[in-house]
């Protein structure tokens, strides 16, 4: 029996993945920047069985859809028996230490995980740079969570994909004052998929040209900002990296609006980008970066807004190998 257990954490796009040139392989139209986040963790556990005539996938105890499993989690297998040339199925089980009902998004930080925990199980000695190759297959955003600190994507050029992988460009200490606060204001699930809202965006928005010269103008300045520390500067490339996706969201037909009236009070609130930067993915809730000596006048601020709850996460250090079940 072939077995192999990891967690890897999820990660927050600074720099948003929001397009794809080629929907089978998952290859972006843009470099992307993320956080690693240490508060937000998935674990999972791989056995690969030969008695299987398909693969299976819980999270958090939920059996998922064959459909659902043949979309994520059994590209990232599929890409290993290949690799391996071991064609068994697997059984996979997954936990997340945040509740699935809580609207974060845990599919990066699980694909992830699952990529990790499967070449262990299957005995390959893959590095990081070819393992996030593999996990972006899985879910694009899964290849920045093969890696701590802040990690780049590079889209690449190539048709193969294999320029299209993931880089730890500053490790998880590098600003060890920067926090990230996430307010969960509700526990709906979004309508449409990333998967499917990019596919309506890339095919209908005429502003997306637009966006992508954006990215490619200010990636530099994305940089910068980490790299000396610039609180402001992050907080403001933060903030406009996320309406610029969500610009483009709106510029889709049918439009896709994935913010609420809540967000609309964050972005009111926080928008100066003075104490703290949001960023919004494919869903109502922020992830509102600021400096640690700010923390709580934020916190105070968001559960005046009407917050649950506020998960606080510093950055993770990466993904790592469980304990291996002989
Ligand atoms: P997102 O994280 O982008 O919001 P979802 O949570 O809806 O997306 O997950 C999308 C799909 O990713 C799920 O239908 C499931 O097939 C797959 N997935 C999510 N979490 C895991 C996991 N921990 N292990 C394997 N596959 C997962
Ligand atoms: C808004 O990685 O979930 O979170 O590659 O189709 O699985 P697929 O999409 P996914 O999209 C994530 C989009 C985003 C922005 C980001 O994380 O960069």
């Amino acid at each position: 029996m072939l077995e192999g257990e990891a967690e890897a954490p999820s990660n927050i796009a600074i720099v948003k993945y929001w397009g794809k040139r080629d929907v089978s392989l998952n290859l972006p139209l843009n470099d992307s920047l993320s956080i690693s986040l240490d508060a937000l963790k998935v674990t999972t556990k791989v056995l690969f069985d030969p008695a299987l005539s398909k693969d299976e996938v819980k999270v958090n105890g939920v059996k998922i859809s064959d459909e659902e499993v043949k979309s994520y989690a059994s590209r990232v297998l599929d890409k290993m028996r290949e690799i391996s040339g071991k064609r068994i199925y697997a059984k996979v089980e997954s936990w997340s230490n945040f509740p699935s009902s809580a609207g974060l998004a845990s599919s990066a930080a699980g694909i992830a995980a699952l990529t990790l925990a499967s070449s262990d199980a299957l005995g390959l000695d893959m590095n990081l740079k070819e393992l996030s190759k593999v996990a972006r297959i899985g879910s694009g955003s899964a290849c920045r969570s093969m890696y701590g600190g802040f990690v780049i994507w590079h889209a690449g050029v190539r048709d193969d994909g294999e320029d299209s992988f993931c880089e730890q460009v500053f490790p998880h200490d590098h600003w060890k004052e920067l926090v990230d606060l996430i307010p969960i204001f509700t526990e709906e699930r979004k309508r449409v998929s990333s998967r499917k809202g990019m596919g309506i965006s890339v095919e209908t928005s005429r502003l997306m040209k637009c966006r992508l010269e954006f990215i490619r103008d200010t990636f530099p300045l994305v940089l910068d900002s980490i790299r000396d520390r610039d609180a402001e500067k992050f907080f403001e490339m933060t903030i406009r990296h996320s309406n610029s996706m969500h610009a483009i969201m709106m510029d889709s037909f049918p439009p896709l609006v994935y913010l609420n009236a809540m967000s609309l009070k964050v972005i009111d609130r926080f928008g100066d980008g003075k104490t703290a930067g949001y960023t919004f993915d494919a869903g109502p809730n922020p992830h509102i970066f600021t400096l640690r000596k700010d923390v709580e006048a934020v916190e105070n601020s968001l559960m005046e807004l009407g917050a649950i709850k506020v998960v606080k996460s510093s950055v993770s250090a990466g993904p790592r190998l469980g304990m291996k079940h002989d």
